[in-house]
């Protein structure tokens, strides 16, 4: 039996799973790698440590798994999405890659979407509107800012394409990741020559354009000695981290939608047609399934506020449950259990980095509205749940008013391991929400689809079929979910009060 390799260059560090032809996993491997951030709203890394990291991971696996050189019949990559690697004429990194939530790139939306000839002209072409953290930015931020560096450059990369090409020699990408450059005509799934032109971008700086289970390479020579795999295994296209996380969920169906809470919330729907919101407040991407596209609602910070939370106001919680040798997020949830639905009054807006779904604001930032002295920390913790919950209802909202069938909700990422959280979503989102056998997501999508593109299954919706199953459901409380009816709409209420506050503040910080 055939073993694939799923790569994830994620952010924090880089995961790489060895998966048997069946689905099941043999070794997985975790490098972590630093981030830094040069200036305020900056966000870069160094491509050479993802390069590391892979190489670590690999080799880890292989061992782990006790896997020799013929055993593996395919990999799969997936990887943070937006981020930019310049290379030169040598093929050598220029500098820094700029990464998916780095926001410097503001002057260059604006003017993107005036050379474009408007937002709504920009998004006719790409499906999307511009947004900081999109590649196409960056690259115009690299012209404007450092034009010898831009001279320099003869191709740019997305994280886990620098990878392919390290592991290949090859310059390619697929259509997932390629949506979120926003130089990809997304309905035709091909860069968009009109607007490369309009921006004056070369098209010969961008790699060839694969789907996502499509081979795009083969390993070299050079990196079979390194890892220890037969050189000429088959490198398939893969898949931007969610497009690739939600093959790992096997939302490759219409009607499943995923629901995941990592530090960023996700909602993600499969859609057989291009679907877009005129309002651009969802992205609209081609999925890593042959021929069809996924529509997708992000959260800035949804576990992410539960985590700073915990961070800076839990400090007796994670010693008590350090001394007890348990989670610190189990105690907290269990206090944020003993409140009741609705936190008492109390609502949290977890704009802690602004928000992209649905308000687009860079400037928005996060609060506790209503305070009394009946609150405690349990009221605390449960609000800043409910509000990063209503945050992901509010993805769900615009998806549903595009008439995209919404017929089962499968949780993933930090969300779906709390039972609490698990109930408050069904209740909030007002549907049953299930969770499935694999949790692994990204680099899981992408083992699967290696072994789809290399023959091991017909197609990757096959590869999912015979791999993925439901292991839970949970149903809305009737109770809880008219509560929290009355409730949400208040809660989307408080950001419009407040929108003008936010951006003035913005301005006064910056300015002082
Ligand atoms: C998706 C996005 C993030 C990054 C990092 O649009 O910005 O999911 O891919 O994980």
């Amino acid at each position: 039996m055939a073993v694939f390799l799923g790569i994830d260059i994620g952010t924090s560090g880089t995961k790489t799973l060895a998966v048997a032809e069946d689905g099941r996993i043999l070794a997985s491997a975790t490098e972590e790698y630093p981030l830094s951030s040069p200036k305020p709203g900056w966000s870069e890394q160094e491509p050479e440590d993802w390069w590391q990291a892979t190489i670590g991971t690999v080799r880890s696996v292989m061992r782990d798994a006790r896997l020799g050189k013929g055993d593996i019949g395919g990999i799969g990559l997936s990887g943070q999405m937006h981020g930019s690697v310049f290379l030169d004429r040598d093929h050598n990194v220029i500098r820094p890659a700029l990464l998916w939530n780095d926001q410097r790139t503001a002057d260059e939306c604006v003017q993107i979407e005036d050379l474009a000839g408007g937002r709504e002209q920009l998004i006719g072409m790409v499906a999307n509107p511009a947004l900081t953290g999109f590649t196409a930015p960056k690259i115009l931020w690299l012209r404007n800012h450092e034009p010898k560096n831009y001279e320099r450059t003869v191709q740019v990369l997305l994280p886990k394409d620098y990878i392919r090409f390290r592991l290949t020699g090859t310059f390619a990408t697929e259509v997932s990741d390629a949506s979120g450059t926003l130089l990809l005509d997304v309905k035709q799934r091909a860069w968009c020559r009109p607007l490369l032109t309009k921006l004056d971008i070369d098209p010969g700086l961008l790699p060839d354009v694969y789907e996502s289970e499509e081979v795009s390479g083969q390993l070299s020579g050079f990196a079979s000695e390194l890892l220890g795999i037969n050189a000429g295994v088959p490198v398939v296209g893969g898949g931007g981290d969610q497009a690739a996380g939600a093959v790992g969920n096997g939302i490759v169906r219409r009607g499943v939608i995923s629901a995941t809470m990592g530090t960023s919330g996700v909602v993600f729907a499969h859609s057989d047609e291009v679907q877009i919101d005129p309002a651009g407040r969802v992205h609209t991407f081609c999925h890593a399934v042959r021929g069809k596209w996924h529509v997708m609602g992000v959260v800035l910070s949804a576990g992410g506020s539960l985590q700073w939370y915990r961070n800076q106001l839990c400090e007796q919680e994670v010693a008590i449950a350090k001394s007890m040798g348990v989670d610190p997020y189990e105690l907290v949830s269990a206090q944020a259990a003993t409140a009741p639905v609705g936190s008492e009054g109390l609502y949290f807006l977890p704009y802690l980095t602004g928000e992209r779904t649905p308000h687009t604001d860079p400037d928005a930032r996060a609060a506790w509205i209503g305070l009394s002295l009946r609150h405690g920390r349990a009221h605390l913790a449960r609000s800043v749940m409910e509000g990063a919950t209503y945050a992901m209802r509010d993805c769900l909202e615009i998806i549903d008013g595009m008439s995209i069938p919404i017929r089962e909700i499968r949780l993933s990422g930090g969300g779906a391991r709390s039972d609490l959280w698990r109930r408050m979503q069904a209740d909030i989102y007002g549907s049953k929400v299930v969770t499935i056998n694999a949790a692994e997501g990204p680099a899981y999508g992408g083992a699967l689809l290696a072994a789809a593109g290399t023959g091991a299954y017909k197609n990757v919706v096959e590869a999912c079929s015979a791999t993925i199953e439901v292991v839970s459901k949970t149903l809305p409380n009737a109770k809880a979910k008219k509560a929290y009816n009355k409730f949400y709409p208040e809660y989307g209420a408080l950001y419009q009060s407040l929108r003008d506050n936010f951006g003035r503040i913005g301005r006064l910080t910056s300015s002082s």
